[in-house]
């Protein structure tokens, strides 16, 4: 089955009131964990690449390497998305490559750093959603700032200085047409999000209810939403590694946003901790060992097990064969037949 729509994949979760992980890949071990958690628990996937992964697999790899996951797990309907495009000429290029869902993240400037005003957001946000729909790829936005940096992009701001204003989620959705909307509400990109377990005061899920309620037909995305569990951290720890105390999204405030709306997940640096504890116990374990694959085969291992994990904690698992997945062309005649309100 060729790559599929995000949008598709996000209108089944909605029906079946579950939610979807995206996770990032750079490389193909990452992707090999999560086709294979996706086998394992019978999920449809959203695999998603940065501008620094894109520069660090090179686009022709990273593509050949997801036709690949298309072909050894055929019954698996996976999604190829663009996280935190930069500007609408990264989205062309995402676009143009084959990726089937695009994010155009118009909250910061083209430089990735500086929050933008409204008016910037939507005008590059429509100019995606209109070249993005004419060919049947999803567009994401984002409305508010994230906290933290992630592959260089990101103000490096505490999660609470930008956070979504409800009513111009409103007024940014009617503008723009997009298929999922990415809301600040507290978090951050990275391992070091709270330097406590969140409370309502540092993770503002009242604030998502809130959009949600104004938003209902709208999927909405969690950025920044690794739990960086314990016992992750402590691996590292224990073998060499240097993290410092630290506390993520709390896996049931993640299910509370599922049950509010949310479609789409966000998660790295957990798959980072896991893939990083992993080799660290090899190389204190075995300092003999030198061959790669001594390393990356249980790196792998432990990815998978989060990210099999996470499918089954946001309801995913069991629903890769719900539905039959549209062409990107069917996706583009039905955008066509209900253009954008302005
Ligand atoms: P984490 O750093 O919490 O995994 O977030 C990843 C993310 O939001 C990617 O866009």
């Amino acid at each position: 089955m060729p790559l599929v729509s995000m949008r598709q994949v996000l209108d089944e979760a909605a029906k079946g009131g579950y939610g979807v992980g995206a996770f990032n890949v750079n490389n193909m071990e990452q992707i090999q964990s999560i086709m294979e958690a996706a086998r394992e628990t019978k999920s449809p996937v959203i695999i998603q690449a940065s501008r620094g992964a894109r520069a660090y697999s090179q686009d022709r790899f990273l593509y050949h390497l997801m036709v690949a996951a298309t072909e050894v797990y055929p019954e698996i309907p996976t999604v190829l998305h663009l996280d935190h495009g930069n500007s609408p000429e990264t989205c062309q290029s995402a676009i143009d490559m084959g990726f089937t869902s695009v994010m155009m993240d118009g909250s910061l400037m083209p430089d990735g750093k500086t929050p933008s005003s409204f008016e910037y957001n939507v005008e590059a946000t429509r100019k995606v959603v209109e070249a993005a729909h004419a060919k049947g790829v999803t567009v994401e936005g984002e409305i508010g700032c994230l906290g933290g940096i992630e592959d260089g992009h990101g103000a490096g701001l505490d999660g609470l200085s930008h956070l979504t204003d409800p009513g111009q989620a409103v007024e940014f959705v009617k503008a723009t047409g997009l298929d999922a909307l990415a809301i600040a509400i507290g978090t951050s990109h990275g391992a070091y999000k709270f330097s406590s377990k969140p409370t309502g005061e540092t993770l503002k899920m009242a604030r998502l209810i809130e959009i949600h309620k104004r938003l209902p037909g709208v999927h909405l995305v969690m950025h920044g939403s690794s739990s960086v569990p314990k016992d992750l951290q402590d691996i590292i720890n224990q073998y060499g590694g240097k993290l410092k105390p630290t506390w993520g999204v709390p896996v049931e405030e993640i299910q509370l946003g599922i049950k509010n709306g949310v479609r789409k997940i966000n998660v790295d640096t957990d798959n980072r901790l896991a893939i990083t504890g992993a080799i660290r116990k090899v190389f204190v374990e075995k300092p003999e060992e030198f061959d790669p694959r001594s390393y990356m085969k249980p790196a792998r291992e432990a990815m998978k097990k989060v990210v099999a994990l996470r499918m089954t904690q946001f309801g995913q698992a069991g629903h890769a064969n719900d539905y039959k997945p549209l062409s990107l062309e069917t996706m583009a005649s039905r955008y066509a037949a209900q253009p954008v309100a302005v």
